[in-house]
Order: C-alpha cells, then structure tokens, then sequence
C-alpha cells in the first residue's frame, strides 16, 4: 500500500492502542443486557405494529444540515463529517456526515422510496450514532439509539393527538416492561410554524437588551435563531434565560387543543405527564408535541429518550406533506439504569465437557455437537487439561454441570456428570445426557 512502510514498524517502540476518546468497547457481561434490551423492545414494537428500517451508518452532509438545522448545536459543533475522496468527477468533494441521529435518514429513506405507496408509516430502528461531544458518564461520542418514527399523510390520521398519545404510552410500556422506575415525561408543546414566529419575535425582542451578557454563542443564537438559546448550558447565562417568555403563551387555538388533547388520552391510559413549558428540544424540526423521559439514577445525563413531533420536515427534504412523530431512547443510558442486572442475565453454560486424554477431544466434540442440538449451552475443554484444570475452568465459566469425557465413559457408553452446585455425581447413558442437564436447571 502506497504510503505505508512496513519495514519502519519494526523501528517503533510498540504502543499499545486503545478505543478512541468517547468510543468504546461493549463487552460481555453487558452485552447480553444489550441483547437482552433489543429482544424486548422488539417485541414491544411488534406488538404496536412497527416494522424495523436499517440507513446507512452516513448520509450527505446537508441532509443534517437541512432536517436538523444550521444553528443547532449537533450541526454546528458536533458532526463528523468529511469531504470524500472518491475519483469519481459525479461525487468529488461531495460532502459526508456519520448520522447524528436517524430521524432524517428515516424521513430521507421514507421519501426515497415513497413508502407510504407501501403503507409503511410506523418504523424502527436500532443502531450507532456519532456526535463530537465531550465524553462523560452516559454521553459517548458513539453512541447507540433506539429510535422509532410514525408518519404519513394527514388523510391518514398522522396528524392526530391519538398518534402522539400513542407513541408515548409505547414508551411507559417499554420502560415499564424492562423494568425501569423512576422515569419522569417531560411534556410540552412548542406551536406550529406561526407559533413559532410569533414566538421567536417575542425572543428576540427580549433578548436585544440582555444578549450582550450572554455567551458568544447566545449572541449568535438571539439573532439567528432564539429559540436555541435554550440549548445554553453556561451557568452564568441561566438567570436571562429563566426571564425569557414562554412558548406556552404564543400557541394558537390549534395547537393548544393538540396539545390538550394528548394531554387527555394519556391521562385516560394512566400515563403520568409533567408538563414543562421550558422544554424545547435541541432539533429544528421539531413541532407540537416535544418530550423527553428523564431518569433519576443518571446523573447529569438523565434524558433517557427524547422525541416529537416534526409536522414540516418531509417538505423540508423535498417530499409531501407527510405529518409524523417519534423518538430516539439513548441505548448507553438505558442500559446504564438497567445495569444492576447485568449478572443476572448472562447466560451460564449448562456443561462444560471435559476431554480426559489423547484422541477425546474427537469424543467431546460430537457430545457438544448432540447436546448443543437441544439448546443447551456447552463449552469445550480441551484433551491436554487435567482434570484439576478442567474443574477449575468448568467453575470460573460458572458451568452448572462438568461432564467427563474418557476412554473408559466412551467403551461403556456412559459418562460422569456432577452438578457443579451441589457436587452430586453420577453416571450417566449418552442417550439421557441432554434430559440429565436439561432437568438441572
Ligand atoms: P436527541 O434528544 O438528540 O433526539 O437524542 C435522543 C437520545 O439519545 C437522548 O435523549 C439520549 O438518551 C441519547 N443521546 C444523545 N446524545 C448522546 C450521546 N452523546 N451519548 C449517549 N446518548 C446520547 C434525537 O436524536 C431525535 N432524532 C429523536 C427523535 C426521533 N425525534 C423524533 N424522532
């Protein structure tokens, strides 16, 4: 390969490399609490009648730009983004983003391929995103989402309070099935286009006298777009931002009916609402209904999930009109409330066979192969362990069961098998073997 000199590696002290700042691996146990996490949102979505969608892990920079706006600060700071090296005259210097988030690839992908002709309006995904934040406790640089998006044109009820309520008594469904208490909705509505503009004149007006106070990128925001002042996490600029109006007095009749009707379904399918009217959400294209699902034992990152409404964002990347809502559950953080749990549901193995001698690890091989066929969980040892070793390995895997694989269990068809907790042993008919271990459990 040009420009790679395999010769001077040998000169280099060797140093070890690690994962990038902000990524990391997932590793076992944990990754069973992730499995354990997709299996049940899986069948939750299911049963809402929500099909699964994959997007590309990269999409075309303004794609970002455009859904989830100029000003905001994942498109401002935090995208990866680079200009590709392709030969081909058609895509030179074409712009690339890893995915921020999935909202836009899944409204891109929806338009692409005109799904609603296909009736797909309710979709699912679970994937990496990638965003340049500084990395702390529950914020990676990538991260996982689960993230599901309902949309369709307005003839099709996507419009409705009914689908927003919907969405959100999904997720106390999915929190609740997984285990997770303590959650708290933070619900507000933040109008539609002219609510907005009304509103943001009345920032801006408000803002004129105090920006100069602010940080630099609060006197950016007052004149380019108010509304993110509220993304500010300076301390200092706190107190303006306490005094400014709320979007709760700029909503029209409309709005105000929308909102209080979501409002009116979850309270009739019990679902608690807190409703905060400084909530505004970090993504342009939000309309309406916007919320988050925090969690206590979080620590500073204690938004759970977040989503809502984006009534005008089909249009915005060049499709019909096409009204939806959904959101995006951050799967580190989810898993990080879970994570008490994380023992409980990795999987031991039922056996661990152990081959006692030359030529037994043939022997072992086709008993893992019998018993694996009836879904048990069998490790291998290997035919130069002792048998001191291979108790030893068969108790640091947590094995349930040790069976003893021998010249003289093979002649006479039958093995030892002693149950690890107890220390009961005793032989066993090969034909039995799988019954033996299955009625251990
Ligand atoms: P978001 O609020 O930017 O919304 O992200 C949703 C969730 O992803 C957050 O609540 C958080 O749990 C998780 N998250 C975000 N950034 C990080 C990070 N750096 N490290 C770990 N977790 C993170 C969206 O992305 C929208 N697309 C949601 C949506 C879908 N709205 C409508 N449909």
């Amino acid at each position: 390969m040009p420009g790679i000199d395999a010769s001077a590696n040998d000169q280099r002290p060797t140093t070890m490399l690690k994962a990038v700042r902000g990524t990391r691996d997932l590793l076992p146990p944990e990754t069973a609490l992730w499995n354990f996490v997709e299996a049940a949102v899986r069948d939750v979505f299911r049963a809402y009648n929500f099909h699964e969608i994959r997007t590309p892990i990269f999409e075309e920079t303004q794609l970002f730009s455009r859904a989830v706006g100029e000003e905001t600060d994942v498109v401002s700071k935090e995208m990866y983004t680079w200009e590709d090296r392709t030969r081909a005259e058609s895509e030179k210097g074409q712009s690339l983003t890893l995915r921020p988030e999935n909202t836009a690839g899944v409204v891109r992908a929806y338009i692409e391929h005109k799904l609603w002709d296909r009736g797909l309006n309710k979709l699912y995904y679970i994937g990496p995103q990638f965003r340049r934040e500084r990395p702390q406790k529950g914020r990676y640089r990538q991260f996982y989402q689960i993230g599901a998006e309902m949309l369709g044109p307005a003839t099709a009820g996507s419009e409705s309070p009914a689908r927003d309520a919907e969405i959100l008594e999904l997720l106390a469904t999915l929190l609740d099935r997984l285990g997770i208490e303590n959650w708290t909705l933070e619900l507000n509505s933040i109008g539609c286009a002219n609510d907005r503009a009304k509103y943001n004149e009345a920032l801006r007006k408000a803002l004129e006298p105090v920006a100069a106070k602010m940080c630099a990128d609060c006197q950016r925001r007052a004149v380019t777009n108010p509304l993110r002042v509220f993304d500010c996490k300076v301390p200092e600029d706190q107190p303006i931002i306490e005094e400014l109006p709320r979007i709760s007095q700029y909503l029209d009749e409309p709005c105000r009916k929308h909102f209080e009707q979501v409002q009116e379904i979850l309270n009739a399918v019990g679902v608690a609402v807190h409703v905060n009217d400084r909530l505004v959400r970090g993504l342009d294209y939000y309309t309406r209904t916007a919320f988050e699902f925090t969690h206590g034992a979080l620590g500073a990152q204690n938004a759970i999930l977040g989503g809502g409404r984006y009534d005008g964002l089909s249009e915005m990347l060049g499709g019909p009109s096409a009204p939806g809502i959904g959101f995006a559950i951050g799967e580190d953080r989810l898993v990080l409330a879970l994570k008490e749990n994380a023992e409980a549901v990795q999987p031991k193995p039922d056996v661990y066979i152990a081959p006692l001698g030359a030529g037994m690890d043939r022997e072992a091989a086709r008993l893992a192969r019998e018993l694996r066929r009836h879904d048990l969980i069998a490790e291998l040892g290997d035919e130069t362990f002792r048998l001191k070793k291979s108790f030893e390995v068969a108790s640091k895997l947590g094995a349930r069961f040790i069976l003893i694989v021998g010249e003289n269990e093979v002649k006479a068809g039958a093995f030892a098998l002693k149950n690890l907790e107890s220390g009961e042993q005793v032989s066993v008919a090969r034909a039995e073997l799988a019954r033996k271990i299955q009625a251990g459990h």
